[in-house]
């Protein structure tokens, strides 16, 4: 008999509906066998089933080699006891198939390992980092790639990714705004929606479906000064308006776990944190998978001034909520103990058990523990290609037009001396970015490659490094200034190395390193045209030499294909279309800075009018804003029509806008709708973003697009963290980024019975 997942799984994982996976169906022998289980575990094998260890059969646990059990023989003994339920971070089918023939055949239960990994960007084919491909502002082709990912991920023998970072990065200080989509809460729930619903597929018992854990929950994009592991002081309505509903998106997309956040949020670390991880993820937010602990962060509430010892902070973490310990050990070492005193309830340990079981169940390793662990199909999916071919297309769309005076394309067949000056040019080592730990080094594409595989004549190309990212090569830049005087042109591949963002890689500075910008400086002053390539996990604030640059792309870290791709864009192969997911300020001082910031009651002017929000030395804009991106096409919006500037309570109210290509190539454009709430109870941002659409064009054509826009679009969070809209007056742009566009106002009436009234 198959009893459907939403009889049987009330109050332990939700219903199907919640999860939007209809396929998920548990047999009742299934759901019996849970039931079995539980009965039959000592607490001892149900702390094994919620710890997750480094995997010491395929090690490869790159940002922590030292930590854990480093030895096979010790956790082949901790799996044979049933004391471990997950292990994370190695790959590889043989090692998988060990540790999982000890836990299914030598252990008392036979419960099926469950092999976790942060395949964040890409396991052998490397994708753009996911900044990068947020750039693309397309969550359909983000499902794609995430899709491809799962595909080589569960070949190497991993179940579940720790992807997508769902946090909102405010501050581009912070090293992992590299690992998520940007500073906008809409354009981040989109794309982390739609790379679970690419991880995962539509069903998950599939060999090639890859559970997804969106996180760090919650606010770990909101840490004071953009410093990792940090602290985060925050408003409820903050928390709940920006940083938490990709989280909602990405379960309601299926996600099934999530990760605590290493962070504290008004003094309370997350780890620890009951009203986050149980009040709000639980009962308002409805989740009904399984909470993960980031590496050691229970054993790090000491260090933190919040647990007494590591007793202490076991107990702590599992009354929070915290389903599965990664790495400390600390709820196999304490929980048997904590049970037996009664400090812990059998019974929330119980919940917990069952949680993982039935994701273990859902992804139906029950019923096939050898599921995702064949070497044939290891053989044949990695890299396959389809995905290099896929990794190709991301990272050319991925890439942001900041600036052109017209210098690109440049015509390949044309043929003059171009030099290829900087620490990027010929470098395969920051190729990739700082989340590719399995990719194979050396095999991605590096710029000089690129473009000699595109020139009609590869040796118009000349290669001087000029200095290396962070140190000077002696005579480095009078070289690479006399290779500029004897080209037609110059590209400048600069930035950053890829040690740079990532985990724990905050900088108090967003710049160039000062031997880039001093290079930069003495290229652009020999008067060449010059093309800056810049290399970055983060947004940067560009100066003199760089900015001042005929054209500028960013490039971001673009993974396997990163040099065919540049090249693709350079020589107009691909026309770019992408745009900021994040703001580039003037000045690194600007940060925290996001286009969705409020008026405050003295908006800035500009930084000389005095008394006014603004900073004396810089002014506090943007000088790339978030949505902004060129393209070689010339994209004119005009005819913006509302279908009425009266938006009644239940009213959906339609916004029209014709989208022409003017210019002479076919190209395709992202228009982007934004709103201002007026006035209201909660002071509202200047600008926030409520949809976009994306158009492809041939010369000379156009196209009306269309938006739509209900009152639930007009909500925030109000009084006692409720979703409120309230009537008045909305300001409307559709544009082609976060600032200017055409413009025009609904205003919204109150005819709800009850509702609230204008203030
Ligand atoms: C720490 C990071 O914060 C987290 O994102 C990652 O998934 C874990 N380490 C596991 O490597």
């Amino acid at each position: 008999m198959t009893i459907h997942r939403r009889a049987v799984l009330s109050g332990i994982l939700g219903s199907a509906a919640a999860f939007g996976l209809p396929r998920i169906t548990f047999a009742a022998t299934e759901v019996q066998r849970v039931d079995d289980l539980i009965a039959r575990m000592t607490i001892e094998e149900k702390a094994g089933q919620m710890t997750c260890l480094a995997d010491a059969f395929r090690p490869f646990n790159p940002p922590n080699p030292q930590a854990g059990i480093q030895d096979e023989k010790r956790l082949s003994e901790e799996i044979r006891k049933g004391r471990v339920g997950c292990l994370f971070n190695g790959i590889g089918v043989a090692g998988a198939r060990r540790a999982q023939e000890l836990a299914v055949e030598h252990s008392r239960l036979g419960i099926p390992l469950l092999f976790a990994g942060d395949v964040i960007h890409g396991l052998k084919t490397i994708f753009p980092v996911p900044l990068a491909e947020a750039s693309t502002f397309d969550p359909a082709f983000a499902e794609r790639t995430a899709r491809a990912m799962a595909v080589e991920a569960t070949a190497a023998g991993l179940h579940l990714t720790f992807a997508p970072m769902a946090d909102v990065a405010r501050d581009q200080r912070w090293g992992r705004v590299v690992e998520g989509s940007g500073e906008d809460v809409t354009l981040v729930s989109l794309l982390s929606a739609a790379r679970v619903r690419g991880f995962q597929g539509r069903d998950l018992r599939r060999n090639d479906s890859l559970l997804a854990c969106p996180k760090h929950f919650a606010a770990y994009g909101a840490v004071a000064g953009g410093l990792e592991y940090g602290s985060i002081d925050i408003s409820d309505e903050t928390l709940r308006e920006t940083h938490l509903p990709p989280f909602s998106a990405s379960f309601s997309a299926g996600a099934l776990s999530t990760m605590a956040a290493f962070s504290e949020i008004n003094g309370v670390p997350a780890t620890a944190d009951r009203a986050l991880l149980t009040d709000i993820l639980r009962g308002e937010m409805q989740f009904r998978g399984f909470v993960f602990s980031d590496y050691t962060a229970d054993e790090e509430l000491i260090a933190h001034g919040y647990a007494e010892d590591e007793r202490d902070a076991a107990r702590l973490a599992v009354l929070a909520g915290v389903d599965m310990s990664m790495q400390s050990g600390l709820y196999i070492r304490y929980l048997p103990e904590l049970v037996k005193s009664g400090a812990v309830p059998m019974g929330t340990v119980d919940v917990a058990v069952r949680r993982i079981l039935y994701v273990k169940m859902a992804m139906g390793l029950f019923d096939n523990p050898w599921r995702s662990l064949d070497e044939d199909v290891e053989r044949t999916r990695f890299a396959t290609p389809a995905h290099r071919e896929l990794a190709r297309e991301s990272a050319g769309r991925s890439i942001v037009l900041l600036k052109n005076s017209g210098i690109l394309p440049l015509d390949p067949a044309q043929s003059r001396k171009i030099a290829l000056i900087g620490p990027f040019g010929e470098d395969k080592d920051n190729v990739y970015g700082p989340w590719a730990f399995y990719g194979d080094p050396g095999k991605g594409v590096d710029i000089a490659s690129g473009l000699r595989a595109a020139l009609a004549d590869p040796a118009d190309l000349t290669v001087v490094p000029g200095c290396g990212a962070d140190a000077a090569i002696e005579g480095g830049i009078a070289k690479a200034v006399e290779a500029a005087k004897a080209a037609d042109i110059v590209l400048l591949a600069l930035g950053e190395t890829q040690t740079m963002s990532g985990e724990a890689q905050s900088r108090t500075t967003i710049e160039i390193p000062a031997v880039q910008q001093a290079l930069a400086d003495a290229v652009t002053a020999t008067g060449k045209p010059v093309v800056v390539l810049l290399r970055h996990g983060r947004a940067l604030a560009l100066h003199d030499g760089v900015a001042n640059a005929q054209a500028i792309l960013a490039t971001w870290f673009l993974g396997s294909e990163a040099g065919h791709a540049v090249a693709d864009v350079l020589f107009g192969k691909v026309n770019p279309s992408g745009k900021l997911p994040v703001s580039f300020p003037w000045e690194s001082g600007q940060e925290p800075f996001f286009y969705d910031r409020k008026s405050t009651g003295r908006p800035v002017v500009d930084n000389r009018t005095e008394y006014r929000a603004r900073y004396t030395t810089t002014d506090n804009s943007a000088r790339f804003p978030f949505g902004h991106g060129l393209s070689y096409s010339d994209f004119v919006l005009d005819n913006l029509k509302l279908s009425d500037t009266a938006m009644r309570w239940d009213d959906t109210v339609s916004i029209a806008v014709k989208v022409a290509n003017k210019g002479s190539r076919r190209g395709s454009e992202v228009v982007q709708l934004y709103t201002r709430d007026r006035v209201a109870s909660r002071t509202r941002p200047i600008r926030e973003l409520k949809g976009i659409e994306r158009v492809t064009l041939d010369p000379g054509e156009s196209k009306t697009l269309r938006f739509s826009l209900t009152r639930r679009d007009l909500e925030f969070v109000g009084d006692g963290n409720r979703r409120i809209a309230e009537p008045g007056l909305f300001d409307i742009w559709v544009g082609q980024s976060s600032t200017g566009g055409l413009h025009a106002q609904i205003e919204l009436y109150a005819a709800a019975p009850g509702a609230n009234t204008p203030n």
